[in-house]
C-alpha cells in the first residue's frame, strides 16, 4: 500500500491527495523497488544522525511565519523506517539552535505518545544533536519546534531590504548543513526524503517552497506543498514575501517583487531553451515545473537550485541576459546534484563540478561554442589565480573536511577543476560517447547519493575500461586525489580573448588611448577577460583613463563592477570609493562582498574603512555571510 500518499491525503486535504497517489508511484519505484539503491550509511562527518539504524523517509511540515519575533514555529512529523537489526536505537537528528518544546512517537498515524528526548551541547560548526528514544514498531515522530531568531539558515528582512518597501521577506538557505537551523533532520545529503508542508503566513504575503508551487494559488495566508521525489535536506527551502509570477513558458515562471518581476522575465526568457537543450542530451527533466525566485540583494548565493524553484540573486538581472550562465548552472543541478547527489560534503565536487560542465553544454547549445569557451577561459583563470592561494589539502577534488565547516570547501577546486576533469573525459574519449557515458550515469544513480569512489567505480567499468588505450591518458587518480591541476589538462582558448588581449597590450605600452579599444561590442565577458589581462599594478593616470572613457564605476553589470571595485582598492583609486561603499551596503552576496572586504583589509587605511563600512552593513547580510565577513575582519564586537 502506497503510505505516503495516503499520510499526505490525511494531512493536506483531498484536492492534493489524487495527483500525488500517481506522482508517489514514480518516487517509489525509483527508490524503494529499485534494488540498486544504496541502504547502508556513509560516515558524514557533519551530521550526528544515524541513517545505518533509522532512516527518516517523508516530513510533514506545518509552520508559522511570525514575522514579529523573526520566528518559525510548528510541528514536523518524521516518518521513520528501522533500517538495522539494533533494535535500541535511538534516532538521532541534527539541530542548530532549535527550540524543542515537545516531542511524541506514533504507531498509527493517529495516537502520539510522549518520549523522552536530549539535546546534546552545541558544537559550532555541527550544531546539536536530538537525540530521540524510540519504543518498538514506532514509525513517527512528531516535535513541536520553534526556530531562533539568530538561525544560520533564514533571514528575515525589514521592509526597508527589499524592493518593494513595504512588506517583510524571509528566506531560508539550507546548503551545506543549515537546515537544521530550521528544520530537526537527518541532515546529510545520503538521506533523501519526500515532504508535504503547510506553511501559514500574513495573509498579503505569498509562501513559495523546493516543490510543487501553483503559481495561481489564492493569496490567503495559507499554503500547501509538497514534494514527491526524494531529496536529500539541503535543498528544502522557504521563502515568503510580496511575491508576484510572470510565466516564461509551459512549465518555467519567474517569482519576484513587483518592481522587479518584468525584468526577470525579460532577463530569463531563454529558460525553456535551456531546459530542452539540457533535455536532448541528459535526458528528461524530472521534476515537473522549473520555476526561478529573485531573492532580494542580500541572497548570500548567486543562485541555489532547490528543486522546482531556483533561488537567485537579482545582481544577475544585467538587462542584457550577459549572466544568465547561473541559470543554465542551476538548471542544470536538476540532472547533476539534484537527480545524482554527493553523499558526503567531501564528494561536493560530484555536485559542482559536473554542473559546470554542464553549464557550458547548454551555454554552447543555446548561445553557441564562442560564448561557452570564453566562460570555461574565464572558468580556467579563476582557478588558477585561486589555486595560488590554497593550501595543498585545499586543492584536491576528494577533500578532507574533518572538523571544518563544510562552507570551507567552496571554491573554484570541486566547481572549475570538477569541471575541467570532466572536460578531458570528453576531450579524451569523445563527445559522443563521454555524453552516452554522462547519460547512462544520471539515469542509473536516479534519486540517489554517492559517493566519490562510487563513481570512480562507475567510471571504470562504463568508460575507463571499454577503452583501455584512451583510459591510459588520463591520470584519474592524480585528478581526484592530489593537489594542483594535471599537465595533460585542457585549456579553453578563445579568439575574441586573444583579441581583447593584444588591445589591452597596445594601451597598456601606451601605443593607442583608451577611447581607440574596440570595446563598442564587446560582452560582458570580453570585457571581464580585458580587466583580468591588466596588471594587478595601475597608476592613478591609467584608472582614470578607463574610467572616463567606459564609466565602470558606474557600471550596471554587477561582475564588472565587483572587478573594477577590486581594481579600484588595489590602485588606492578614490573616485569609485562612493561606489564601493554603495556596492557593500546594497548587495549581500558573499562572492562579491568578501573578497572585497579581504582587499580592503590588506592596508590599515583600508582596514578601517572596511570596519566603518562594515559596521552599517552587517546587520543587513545574511548570517551565512556575516560569518565569513566576521573572519575576514576578525570581528568580534558587534
Ligand atoms: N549549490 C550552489 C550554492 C551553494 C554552494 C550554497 C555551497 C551553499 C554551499 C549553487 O549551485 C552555486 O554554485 N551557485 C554559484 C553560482 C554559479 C553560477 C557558479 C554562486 O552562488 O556563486
Ligand atoms: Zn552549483
Amino acid at each position: 500500500m502506497n503510505k505516503i500518499a495516503l499520510f499526505v491525503c490525511l494531512v493536506s486535504g483531498l484536492c492534493l491527495a489524487i495527483p500525488l497517489v500517481a506522482e508517489v508511484h514514480t518516487t517509489e519505484d525509483s527508490t524503494k523497488s529499485n534494488p540498486s539503491v544504496r541502504q547502508h550509511a556513509v560516515k558524514d562527518f557533519h551530521s550526528y544522525a544515524n541513517p545505518g539504524d533509522v532512516r527518516v523517509r517523508h516530513l510533514n511540515l506545518e509552520l508559522e511565519v511570525l514575522f514579529g519575533e523573526k520566528i518559525l514555529k510548528g510541528i514536523a512529523i518524521l516518518s521513520i523506517e528501522r533500517v538495522s537489526q539494533n533494535t535500541q536505537a535511538p534516532l538521532i537528528l541534527d539541530t542548530r539552535t532549535l527550540n524543542i518544546a515537545k516531542v511524541e512517537t506514533s504507531s498509527d498515524g493517529t495516537n502520539y505518545t510522549p518520549t523522552t528526548f536530549t539535546v546534546g551541547s552545541l558544537d559550532k560548526i555541527l550544531g546539536a544533536p536530538l537525540t530521540i528514544k524510540l519504543p518498538e514498531k514506532v514509525d513517527r515522530v512528531r516535535i513541536n519546534y520553534s526556530t531562533d531568531p539568530g538561525a544560520s539558515g533564514v533571514q528575515w528582512l525589514e521592509p526597508s531590504q527589499t524592493a518593494g518597501k513595504k512588506d517583510p521577506f524571509v528566506f531560508t538557505q539550507s546548503e551545506s548543513i543549515h537546515a537544521r537551523s530550521w528544520i530537526p533532520l537527518q541532515d546529510t545529503p545520503q538521506v533523501r526524503i519526500t515532504y508535504t508542508a503547510r506553511v501559514r503566513t500574513p495573509r498579503n504575503l505569498l509562501a513559495v517552497m523546493s516543490a510543487e508551487n501553483d503559481p495561481r494559488t489564492p493569496r490567503d495566508g495559507d499554503y500547501h506543498f509538497w514534494m514527491p521525489q526524494p531529496i536529500p535536506s539541503y535543498l528544502i527551502a522557504l521563502a515568503v514575501g510580496d511575491l508576484s509570477f510572470r510565466s516564461l513558458g509551459r512549465r518555467t515562471g519567474v517569482y519576484a517583487e513587483p518592481p522587479v518581476v518584468d525584468k526577470a522575465a525579460r532577463e530569463f526568457s531563454d529558460t525553456e531553451k535551456m531546459i530542452q537543450a539540457t533535455e536532448r542530451v541528459y535526458g528528461p527533466y524530472r521534476w515537473g515545473r522549473y520555476d526561478l525566485l529573485v531573492l532580494p540583494p542580500s541572497f548570500p548565493y548567486g543562485g541555489m537550485e532547490n528543486p522546482r524553484l531556483t533561488f537567485a540573486t537579482p545582481t544577475v538581472l544585467a538587462g542584457d541576459k550577459s549572466l544568465v550562465s547561473l541559470v543554465a548552472h542551476e538548471l542544470a543541478h536538476s540532472w547533476s546534484g539534484n537527480l545524482v547527489t554527493n553523499a558526503t560534503w567531501r564528494d561536493f565536487w560530484l555536485n559542482e563540478g559536473f554542473t559546470v560542465y554542464l553549464e557550458r553544454r547548454i551555454l554552447e547549445a543555446v548561445y553557441g561554442r564562442p560564448r561557452a569557451e570564453m566562460e570555461a577561459a574565464l572558468g580556467r583563470h579563476d582557478l588558477e589565480e585561486e589555486l595560488a592561494t590554497l593550501d595543498e589539502r585545499d586543492q584536491i577534488l576528494h577533500i578532507d573536511l574533518t572538523g571544518r565547516d563544510p562552507d570551507a570547501g567552496s571554491t573554484n577546486i570541486p566547481y572549475e577543476k570538477g569541471a575541467l576533469f570532466l572536460r578531458h573525459l570528453e576531450e579524451t574519449f569523445g563527445r559522443e560517447r563521454f555524453d552516452r557515458f554522462l547519460r547512462g550515469y544520471f539515469d542509473h544513480f536516479t534519486f540517489q547519493s554517492i559517493t566519490t569512489e562510487e563513481f570512480v567505480d562507475y567510471l571504470k567499468k562504463n568508460l575507463l575500461d571499454k577503452y583501455p588505450q584512451l583510459a591510459a591518458r588520463i591520470p584519474v587518480a592524480q585528478w581526484i586525489e592530489e593537489p594542483g591541476i594535471p599537465a595533460s589538462a585542457p585549456k579553453p582558448t578563445s579568439p575574441a580573448f586573444a583579441r581583447v588581449e593584444s588591445e589591452a597590450r597596445r594601451w597598456l605600452r601606451n601605443e593607442i588611448p583608451a577611447a581607440k579599444i574596440p570595446a563598442a561590442r564587446w560582452t560582458t565577458q570580453e570585457w571581464l577577460h580585458f580587466l583580468n589581462s591588466l596588471p594587478q599594478a595601475l597608476d592613478r593616470k591609467k584608472m582614470e583613463e578607463l574610467d572616463e572613457t567606459f564609466h565602470l564605476t558606474r557600471s550596471g553589470n554587477s561582475e564588472i563592477a565587483f572587478q573594477w571595485l577590486m581594481m579600484s582598492i588595489r590602485n588606492r583609486y578614490e573616485p569609485a570609493y562612493p561606489r564601493l561603499e554603495e556596492f557593500l551596503t546594497s548587495i549581500g552576496r558573499r562572492k562579491f562582498i568578501k573578497p572585497l572586504y579581504e582587499e580592503l583589509a590588506k592596508t590599515p587605511e583600508g582596514k578601517e574603512r572596511a570596519m566603518a563600512i562594515y559596521r552599517r552593513a552587517r546587520p543587513t547580510y545574511h548570517p551565512i555571510a556575516v560569518a565569513s565577513v566576521d573572519e575576514v575582519l576578525k570581528w568580534n564586537n558587534p
